[in-house]
């Protein structure tokens, strides 16, 4: 594919070049579905999120509030993370507002079997440039990754994300993508730390988490560090760096897609949750997957 290197053949296909020009009006797509489920990317290159003329002042990292990465905007349309007067807040609500309702549309039509289950995350923007960051190993998102939450056990819940790289200078956002999720799993499962009720109860009666850590949660973070830990396989797995050209957008299931990101600057990100029984094929999921490798159920209450 042109707009890969790919090291490792296995990942070549892991991203999927799409035509979209639009953000509403694309036809329901058994494609879109069977590409994204299997854990791959769906990439727009044409599919601009458009900053109007009087928003281009709010492409600076100048209206991050000192100690915040990201602004926000919550489900209740609340907005976390800025700096600056009443005018700037409102306008940047605005524009973060417009991406959110841009990204819905574009799930939905293609998607229809998810209407009505999609539950709405905060929108992020993020002015930060990525290059500039630094961290811990573990909150290190330039290693490859799949998305896991310390303090919010999901019990499998899928983390659907939209991503427009709106930056004004033309420097492309630059990811590599890794394996597939099984692939990936069947490496480090037999790695993991057993999981333990009682701690997961203790986790939560110290408010580490805020509800009770599930086996399905314990693997996923199990998975995530493991990853992030291991230098010799950052390196040696299959993967293709992609560079998500500026003015573009790109959709995957970030807690099965293995990526990071390696360069960029100014981002809008959407995060849609989906119940992992709403997929059109539920033996997809990580859950499944992970419930296969383990050989037993890693939630209380499988999905229906
Ligand atoms: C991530 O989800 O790991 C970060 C993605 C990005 O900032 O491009
Ligand atoms: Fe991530």
């Amino acid at each position: 594919m042109a707009c890969c290197f790919v090291r490792g053949l296995s990942v070549e296909s892991q991203i999927v070049e799409m035509e979209a020009v639009h953000w509403h009006g694309v036809q329901a797509n058994a494609a879109w579905a069977a590409a994204l489920e299997a854990g791959k990317v769906l990439y727009f290159p044409h599919l601009g999120f458009q900053v109007l003329p009087q928003e281009a002042r709010l492409i600076d990292p100048g209206i991050l509030s000192p100690n915040s990465r990201n602004i926000s905007l919550d489900a209740n349309g609340a907005l976390h993370g800025a700096s600056g007067d009443l005018a700037t807040v409102q306008a940047l609500g605005t524009m973060i507002g417009r991406f959110r309702a841009q990204s819905q549309e574009l799930i939905a039509a293609p998607l229809p079997h998810y209407n009505g289950h999609l539950r709405l995350a905060p929108t992020s923007y993020r002015p930060m440039r990525v290059e500039s960051r630094r961290q811990s190993w573990r909150a290190d998102d330039r290693r490859l990754h799949v998305d896991a939450f310390p303090s919010r056990p999901n019990d499998g819940e899928r983390i659907l994300r939209v991503f427009a790289n709106v930056n004004p200078a033309g420097v492309a956002r630059v990811w590599r993508v890794g394996e597939p999720f099984e692939t990936v799993a069947r490496r480090f499962v037999p790695r993991f730390t057993r999981y333990s009720k009682w701690q997961a109860g203790a986790l939560r009666a110290l408010h580490v988490t805020k509800s009770l850590r599930s086996e399905y949660d314990h693997m996923m973070l199990q998975l995530h560090d493991a990853m992030k830990s291991d230098l010799d396989y950052q390196k040696s797995a299959g993967q293709a760096t992609v560079p998500f050209a500026a003015g573009s957008a790109w959709v995957c299931f970030s807690d099965q897609t293995s990526h990071a990101v390696m360069s960029g600057q100014y981002m809008l990100e959407q995060t849609l949750f989906l119940a992992p029984q709403h997929l059109y094929d539920p033996q997809s999921s990580p859950l499944a997957i992970l419930s296969r490798l383990a050989g037993r159920p890693l939630v209380a209450r499988q999905p229906g």
